[in-house]
């Protein structure tokens, strides 16, 4: 039984002293007995205020919003795995469709984020997804597998079911038009058997999210199915009360 994840990506989204806000408000409202896994994504320069702010009670754990593969070095504005490690990240977000598309990263360098999050002890959650000219064209099946398996070459098998894939269609991505349950049900599905062909049964393990426009309202339905272990949120994640509600429904769908 994978148990199911929700992550905030904040995105580019609350100064330090927000983030703290956030922290305070979302412990307040939710639930305490909470059984699913819940991961906050601020933007980096909040990691080590929101890191500061959480005490050994809270059910959530932080991730950040992308890395470099190198350790260090002269890479002006680049943050490393280890950077983050040391600030008390347990997970990084890796190939999300803005970087891909706004920021120009390819595949190979996806890669080499994820290795290099996995050297780090940080838990990748690699994103993956088709734009709506790769759809309409019938292409999805062949882009998230290209962005899949590239994704994790070299990984070695034991790190795969470690690792977290999250299916972000990019035309669901804050256009409130988020996939339809079928929709996310096949690429969940096609992702899952992508993975066992390539790694074999402990790809049942790996975990699968969804994200583009998860709501409070479309939750419930998307969680209800199997293939999806949980989401990757945007906009809905900015609001403690509106995160804690759909945390609330993953855990709902959990029990
Ligand atoms: P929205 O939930 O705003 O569509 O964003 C999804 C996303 O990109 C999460 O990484």
């Amino acid at each position: 039984m994978r148990t199911r994840l929700i992550a905030g990506n904040w995105k580019m989204h609350k100064t330090a002293a927000e983030a703290v806000t956030f922290v305070h408000e979302f412990r307040k409202v939710l639930s305490p007995s909470t059984s699913i896994d819940i991961v906050l994504a601020p933007p980096f320069v909040s990691l080590f205020a929101v890191q500061q702010a959480m005490t050994q009670e809270d059910r959530f754990a932080i991730a950040a919003q992308n890395l470099y593969w190198e350790t260090e070095g002269a890479y002006t504005g680049e943050v490393s795995g280890s950077m983050l490690q040391d600030l008390g990240c347990t997970y990084v977000i890796v190939g999300h469709s803005e970087r891909r598309h706004l920021f120009g990263e390819k595949n190979d360098e996806v890669n080499k984020k994820v290795k290099a999050a996995l050297a780090h002890g940080l838990i990748p959650i690699l994103c993956v997804g088709e734009t709506l000219e790769e759809r309409e064209a019938g292409n999805t099946q062949a882009v998230v597998k290209d962005q899949l398996l590239k994704g994790l070459s070299e990984v070695g098998v034991e790190n795969i079911p470690t690792i977290i894939i999250a299916y972000e269609p990019v035309w669901a991505i804050g256009t409130g038009r988020a996939a339809s349950v079928e929709q996310a049900e096949e690429v969940h599905a096609f992702l899952r058997a992508t993975l066992s062909t390539e790694f074999g049964e402990i790809s049942q393990d790996v975990r699968i999210l969804y994200g583009g426009s998860v709501s409070p309202q479309n939750a419930e339905a998307l969680f209800s199915c199997k293939e999806i272990d949980g989401a990757l949120i945007g906009k809905a994640c900015l609001d403690p009360v509106v995160f804690a509600k759909i945390c609330g429904l993953a855990d709902l769908a959990s029990t």
